[in-house]
């Protein structure tokens, strides 16, 4: 017996539920000569924005106990370079692919949203909420339930595509923001994006990120990533989640899995080993065999 590996999340089915996560993967095409890109369940691009942006000078990444911090600033070549140059490659894989959109207001969520809808071969929008609200200081859109339910309204009522919330871990309390994303018309939760922190070179009396502050990454998060979803799955049963958060092994994904989620995400690992979305997969269908179960979906939600 071949278990099946597909899964449903809503709208959005992919043939199997592991993607690689936003910003670690470039937009995928980077990828193509390492790893069997068609495999993948999807690919997440990098965040798109509405111009294309340098990103904040180096050093702008740094290796920590378990994982990494980066302050990227959301490189990226803007969403018309993408929709140009880079749309059309990717289609050719036949793998899903899921624009991540970025935004410092709401209008430049929108923007970017409205693009991508026009285009084809785009098969879902993942909202990255861990940006800095310019009109509230720097706040990010997903601290706050009411700046969330504003940037996932504007974007759904911009949008026809499946919609990805994708929640930043840097709260107390997920679930009031989770609500208010599928309130304003979430389809799908993504949990979590990285938490922020800052790493010193006690030789240099520096900080080891030129902008001092960075988003940790890692296996040292994915229990904080698994706390968020396991709250989030209890409190919103219906709707699909997507885990990331320090995956680096069939295991790892199989957890969150357990948890509840219908998919995961990769990200630091890619760095690590380009190929483990592809192992992963892997390592998730051998588990189903080995423990006689016939799909993802048998083991979904069942520790709770
Ligand atoms: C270098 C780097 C760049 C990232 N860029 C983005 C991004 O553009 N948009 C986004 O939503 N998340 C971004 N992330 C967050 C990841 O998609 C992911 O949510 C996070 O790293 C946790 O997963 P991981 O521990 O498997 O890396 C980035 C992470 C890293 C390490």
């Amino acid at each position: 017996m071949t278990p099946d590996l597909r899964v449903n999340l809503g709208r959005l089915q992919l043939r199997n539920p592991v993607m690689v996560a936003a910003g670690t993967f470039g937009y995928g095409l980077e990828y193509r000569d390492l790893i069997d890109l068609a495999q993948l369940g999807a690919i997440v691009t990098k965040s798109l924005t509405l111009t294309p942006r340098m990103g904040n000078p180096p050093p702008r990444v740094v290796e920590t106990p378990a994982g990494m911090l980066n302050a990227i600033g959301l490189q990226n070549d803007g969403v018309e370079a993408f929709l140009r140059e880079t749309l059309s490659r990717l289609r050719e894989l036949g793998t899903p692919v899921i624009a991540s959109v970025a935004g410092e207001t709401l209008e430049e969520y929108v923007g970017v949203a409205v693009q991508l809808s026009r285009a084809e071969g785009v098969a879902a929008i993942e909202l990255n909420l861990s940006c800095p609200n310019q009109a509230r200081g720097g706040l990010e859109f997903g601290t706050d339930p009411d700046l969330t339910m504003q940037a996932v309204a504007a974007v759904r009522r911009a949008t026809h595509l499946p919609l990805i919330a994708k929640l930043s871990p840097q709260v107390s309390d997920i679930v009031p923001i989770a609500c208010a994303a599928v309130q304003a018309g979430a389809d799908i939760l993504c949990l979590t994006n990285t938490i922020l922190g800052v790493a010193v070179d006690a030789h240099t009396r520096q900080f080891r990120l030129a902008s001092k502050s960075g988003g940790l990454s890692g296996p040292a998060i994915k229990p904080i990533a698994q706390y968020h979803l396991w709250r989030v799955r209890q409190a919103l049963p219906e709707t699909p989640l997507i885990g990331v958060g320090g995956i680096s092994s069939a295991d790892d994904a199989i957890e969150f899995i357990l948890l509840g989620a219908h998919a995961v995400q990769i990200g630091t690992a890619n760095y690590v080993q380009p190929t483990l979305a592809l192992e992963v997969g892997q390592g998730i269908e051998a588990y189903l065999r080995a423990n006689g179960f016939d799909s993802v979906d048998a083991i979904r939600g069942v520790v709770y």
